[in-house]
């Protein structure tokens, strides 16, 4: 299997409209393939402008946002292509499209990467970051997963939160255990939320 880096995708429409979402991106050399599943806005956007940015969220809040309904986070001009990027990035990626591979389910579009760089230092990894990031990703797949399987693990990844979160990490698993517990009648909201957020 290919490195998956979980990242912030911009795209803009033919008349300009931001789209903002989070993708996994395959790499690929030194390329990135993005997959989006259909139907996704972001197919249709690289169609008509073939470029994207791909940042690292600086607050995995818009991780947890983008999948719970809120969507609107502020972009900054990007250096080199005509697509804004996430403004509160570590760092991020402009690529441009050199390659799309057609598919009825999930067509790919590899991103050659024409700009780098990096917004601010990188100072440690939080346990809580990444068990949002898992809850994110399960709760886009709540519809095809085994409802007790994604219970079990949110219950897992629910322990990091406890034990390493801040404010903003304690709210990002809240507005994702709330989309759970409405998706999931068997989730108990009491026991999946954190408190303090
Ligand atoms: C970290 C993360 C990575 C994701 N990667 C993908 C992906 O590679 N392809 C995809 O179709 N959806 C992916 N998703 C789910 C989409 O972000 C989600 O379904 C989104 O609502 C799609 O938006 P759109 O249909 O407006 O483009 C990912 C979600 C998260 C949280």
């Amino acid at each position: 299997m290919p490195l998956i880096l979980e990242t912030i995708v911009t795209t803009v429409s033919a008349h300009g409209a931001l789209h903002l979402v989070p993708f996994g991106l395959i790499r690929d050399g030194e390329d990135f393939w993005v997959a989006p599943f259909r139907p996704s806005p972001t197919i249709a956007n690289l169609e008509a402008v073939p470029f994207f940015a791909a940042a690292a969220p600086a607050d995995v809040r818009v991780i947890a946002g983008c999948v719970t309904g809120r969507r609107d986070w502020p972009t900054a001009a990007s250096r080199t292509i005509p697509v804004p990027r996430l403004a509160d990035a570590y760092g991020h990626m402009e690529l441009q499209v050199v390659e799309v591979r057609d598919d009825p389910v999930r067509p790919r579009f590899r991103g050659r990467v024409v700009h780098d760089e990096a917004h601010r230092p990188f100072l440690g990894h939080n346990r809580a970051v990444n068990a949002v990031l898992e809850a994110a990703i399960l709760s886009t797949r709540l519809h095809r997963l085994n409802a007790e399987t994604v219970l079990a693990e949110l219950h897992h990844h629910r322990i990091a939160v406890e034990k390493t979160a801040g404010p903003a990490e304690r709210e990002a698993w809240n507005w994702i255990a709330a989309k759970v517990v409405a998706a999931l009648p068997q989730a108990a909201a009491a026991s999946l939320a954190v408190d303090g957020a």
